[in-house]
């Protein structure tokens, strides 16, 4: 299959988790891949990363967070790539713990990685994406990862599902800030449930290590026992739905929310 084949593709948080695995749809489906994350370039997940895929993936170390650092990564996509298709914009951290540990200092960290590092990519990549989608057959695509907990409400997660929530309307209005500018770029989103990744195993180790919820396996099992499809979902399958809104399958889809969570919110 190629469903991205010669397309340039940048994906935040590509290093591990569901970054990682989009990574690996994309390099699969022909396009090569741009890859943003907070290690420096000479560390191991970085050897590995390029030595994994060759050619077809390249890294750039940046903290999403950073404004000027988002316009030196767009020079160098033009450079280097000479422009760019999609934009994966996925990094993001944890933002867990009830309302009275909330300090300020926390919620700012939180809503400048979840948020502003969503809306500064967005900007400092707009030129390049929308020359590109001119160029080409269809759009230029971006997909936000934002997260189901920005649909419900769970205990000890306002400031997470505040930051997820920011990135589902920041999504749709830049879709019809787009649309109406014509603008030739999709913006949609990604709404994953319960993910096995390192983000959502740490965040589960800090609950059992608060001894309030029991140990990790019982955590493990009453969120797998809340999913009507009962299991966490593989990284892979979140990416199947990138992958979909990155490719041209998709092309009268812009302002859209795919949830891809096992069930768990259609109950
Ligand atoms: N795992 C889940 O269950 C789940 C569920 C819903 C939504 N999500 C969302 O999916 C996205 C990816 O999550 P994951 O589970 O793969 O997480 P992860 O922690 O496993 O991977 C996230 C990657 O983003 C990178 N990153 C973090 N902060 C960064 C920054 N400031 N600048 C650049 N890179 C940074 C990390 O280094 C890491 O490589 C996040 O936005 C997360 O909120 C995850």
């Amino acid at each position: 299959m190629t469903y991205l084949a010669g397309r340039s593709a940048l994906v935040s948080g590509g290093l591990r988790g569901i970054g990682a695995a989009v990574v690996d749809r994309f390099v699969a489906e022909g396009a090569s891949v741009f890859v943003l994350d907070l290690q420096q370039a000479s560390s191991p997940a970085v050897e590995d990363l390029l030595s994994k895929y060759g050619g077809a993936v390249r890294y750039c170390q940046l903290d999403v967070t950073q404004e000027d650092g988002w316009y030196e990564v767009a020079n160098i996509l033009q450079k280097e790539a000479g422009g760019l298709d999609v934009f994966v914009s996925n990094a993001g951290i944890d933002g867990g713990g009830n309302v009275e540990s909330l300090t300020s200092e926390y919620f700012r960290k939180v809503m400048d990685v979840n948020v502003a590092g969503m809306l500064f990519g967005v900007k400092a990549l707009k030129n390049l994406l929308e020359s590109r989608g001119r160029e080409a057959t269809g759009e230029s695509s971006i997909i936000m990862v934002s997260s189901v907990m920005s649909q419900i409400g769970l205990a000890d997660a306002a400031l997470y599902s505040a930051s997820k929530g920011a990135v589902r309307a920041m999504s749709r209005a830049l879709a019809m800030e787009f649309a109406s500018a014509k603008i030739p770029i999709r913006v949609n989103t990604v709404f994953p449930g319960c993910v096995d990744t390192p983000l959502l195993m740490d965040t589960l180790a800090t609950i059992a290590d608060s001894g309030k919820a029991g140990g990790l396996d019982d955590i493990i099992n009453a969120l797998v026992g809340a999913v009507p499809l009962g299991r966490l979902a593989q990284a892979r399958e979140i990416a199947n739905a990138i992958l979909f809104l990155a490719s041209s399958e998709s092309s009268y889809i812009t302002g859209a929310e795919i949830v891809v969570d096992g069930g768990w919110t259609a109950q």
